[in-house]
């Protein structure tokens, strides 16, 4: 990292940074003729939107997750990129830490997409999870939202759905092969949802979820792009996104659905996104330097070949640290439940619970669950108990999660 722009010099930062690399100088950062890739972290539209074309006509790559400037903007930054033959990355704009954005363009390239949907706001799935969980109206939800710093001050771009509008621009246009007129997406939000009809969905056998959608189910059908709130069957997929997590469903053919989910924000999820970014482009420019060097030595983008060569040693399953479930026939004989406590014990296996279910022809059948353990530890006892007298059989072994 050689240079990073910010808007105070004094604040106290979360991460150590040499003061010598700080600068509130964002133009130093994009004329600087020895960056080749500009990372905008800055949110809103401006200086985003300069600062990104001015660091494009210079040569640079960008890597961005401003969802505001690409929605708005993408037509003009991409035709620049084009024209200065650089590219410019933005994997954390949509869903933060999900990797959505090199998948549509890569992994799933082979597939003529028929629709993307997903949750794509945080803030109005966790109201949406509150209001469904708990039964609290939209006001107070919102307003415990805003406490925890889950909504902002002004919540409108989450809660009228243009945050998800943005997003779904993106992703959009990514899937179609097309831009997106932002301004023409159909936007209702969720402020005028009531927990009334929250509880009869719920009744009906539905959640509500503010959806993104992109679909276009036929190759000539005109592509339907839109955010409302939305009736989901409980065991639809994206029913059982809450809280903040997001969820992107896409659906293609010949792939049929497949779901990303994870941390849609977040400082440690939206960092991951970006340095993919950064990789991706160093892979790119490594490649081509090694291409234009030695011709004798063939050049392979990294992260398509498998630079590693040497095998890993696996942990022995002895070693492993599990929770176990086992099932024990035992004669019904008063003290049985108590020996086997005392042999896990002496074996260092703490349990979670030990019960006995009932009789199977005439032999008692108990259940054991045990605190996370050495797996060797829980063999050994398994291994004595099954020795004693009163134990006829132990058929089932299972690994608990
Ligand atoms: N936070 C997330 O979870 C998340 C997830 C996905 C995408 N994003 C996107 O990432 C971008 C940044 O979001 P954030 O939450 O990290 O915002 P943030 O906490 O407000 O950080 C913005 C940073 O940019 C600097 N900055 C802003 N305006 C500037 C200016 N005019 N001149 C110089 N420096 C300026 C700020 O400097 P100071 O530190 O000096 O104030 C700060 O370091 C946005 O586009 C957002 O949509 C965020």
């Amino acid at each position: 990292v050689s240079q990073i722009g910010v808007r105070s010099l004094s604040k106290r930062r979360a991460l150590e940074i040499s003061p010598e690399l700080l600068t509130t100088d964002l133009a130093e950062i994009v004329l600087n003729p020895n960056i080749d890739i500009v990372v905008e972290l800055l949110g809103g539209v401006e200086p985003a939107r300069s600062l990104i074309l001015q660091a494009i006509s210079c040569g640079k790559h960008i890597v961005t997750a401003n969802k505001a400037v690409i929605s708005r903007h993408g037509d003009e930054i991409f035709t620049a990129a084009k024209q200065a033959g650089v590219y410019v990355l933005i994997e954390a704009a949509v869903g933060g830490g999900i990797p959505i954005i090199q998948p549509l363009k890569q992994s799933l390239g082979a597939n003529r997409i028929t629709a993307v949907m997903g949750i794509v706001n945080g803030t109005t799935n966790y109201i949406l999870t509150k209001m469904q969980t708990e039964g609290a109206d939209f006001d107070a939800v919102l307003a415990e939202a805003q406490r925890l710093g889950y909504a902002e001050a002004d919540p409108t771009a989450d809660v009228d759905g243009l945050d998800a509008a943005d997003k779904i621009a993106i992703l959009a246009s990514l899937a179609f092969g097309e831009r997106i007129p932002l301004k023409d997406i159909p936007c209702e939000g969720i402020r005028h949802l009531s927990i009334i009809d929250i509880n009869h969905a719920d009744n009906l056998g539905f959640v509500v979820k503010l959806l993104a959608i992109a679909s276009r189910p036929h190759a000539n059908d005109a592509l339907s792009v839109r955010v409302h709130p939305t009736l989901v069957p409980k065991t639809h997929p994206l029913a059982s996104v809450n809280g903040v997590y997001n969820a992107i469903l896409v659906e293609g053919e010949p792939i049929g659905q497949v779901m990303f989910f994870g941390p849609g924000a977040g400082a440690g999820p939206t960092a991951s996104a970006v340095v993919s970014d950064l990789i991706n482009i160093a892979a790119i420019l490594k490649t081509h330097d090694r291409n234009t060097g030695d011709p004798d030595e063939p050049a392979l983008n990294p992260l398509l070949s498998c630079p590693h060569d040497s095998f890993s040693k696996l942990a022995p399953l002895a070693n492993l640290k599990a929770r176990f479930y086992a099932r024990l026939l035992t004669e019904d004989s008063p003290g049985v439940i108590g020996k086997i406590g005392t042999c896990f014990g002496e074996k260092r296996v703490s349990l979670e619970s030990i019960v006995q279910i009932g009789l199977r022809e005439s032999q008692a059948e108990i259940v054991v669950v045990t605190h996370t353990v050495r797996e060797g530890d829980f063999r050994n006892a398994l291994t004595e108990i099954k020795s004693m007298s009163e134990i006829s059989d132990i058929p089932t072994v299972l690994r608990v999660l």
